[in-house]
């Protein structure tokens, strides 16, 4: 009985960190993330408020901003905001992958210009994903239309 209860408590034990344990990424991906979202997709450039000057506010980084240009021909659906995309707060983990691999939201829509509907291979999206979520939920700065 009392070996029993060892094995049991030992199997607690071992267990409940492995299973309690958040799924850190580590940080070989997220800085490929960092790389991917600030370098080469420029996200930052609709998703990142700006001062009276033009540069970031770094404070708000990645935390939604108003669209700062229209189209020169006129389009019927058209996001003058751009939501905050840091610790995207409006998808799973696993949504995010899906939507920068096929372009689509969950519920099947697409995102309205200028976003770019994209179409990233999975090991791009996990990288860019991993690095978004790694900033945290915030509520959003920009005003909305
Ligand atoms: C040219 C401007 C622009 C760029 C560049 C851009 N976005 Fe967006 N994004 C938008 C706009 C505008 C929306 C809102 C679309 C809408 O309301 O339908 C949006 C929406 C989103 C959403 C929210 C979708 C939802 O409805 O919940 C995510 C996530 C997102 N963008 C991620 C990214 C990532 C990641 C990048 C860089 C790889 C990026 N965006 C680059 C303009 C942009």
């Amino acid at each position: 009985m009392k070996t029993r209860l060892l094995v049991l408590l030992l199997g607690i034990v071992t267990t409940v960190p492995l299973a309690a344990a958040d799924p850190v990424a580590p940080a070989a991906l997220l800085n490929r993330g960092r790389y991917l979202v600030e370098g080469i997709g420029l996200c930052a450039d609709c998703h990142s408020p700006r001062n009276e000057k033009g540069e970031f506010v770094t404070a708000h980084w990645l935390r939604g901003a108003p669209i700062g240009f229209t189209p020169a021909v006129p389009m019927p659906v058209w996001a003058p905001v751009a939501p905050p995309i840091a610790g995207l707060p409006s998808m799973t983990a696993e949504q995010a992958v899906k939507f920068l691999m096929e372009g689509k939201r969950p519920d099947g829509t697409m995102p309205r210009p200028p976003m770019p509907a994209y179409r990233l291979n999975e090991e791009d999206a996990r990288a860019m994903v991993a690095y978004l979520k790694s900033l945290g939920d915030a509520p959003a700065v920009a005003a909305q239309p």
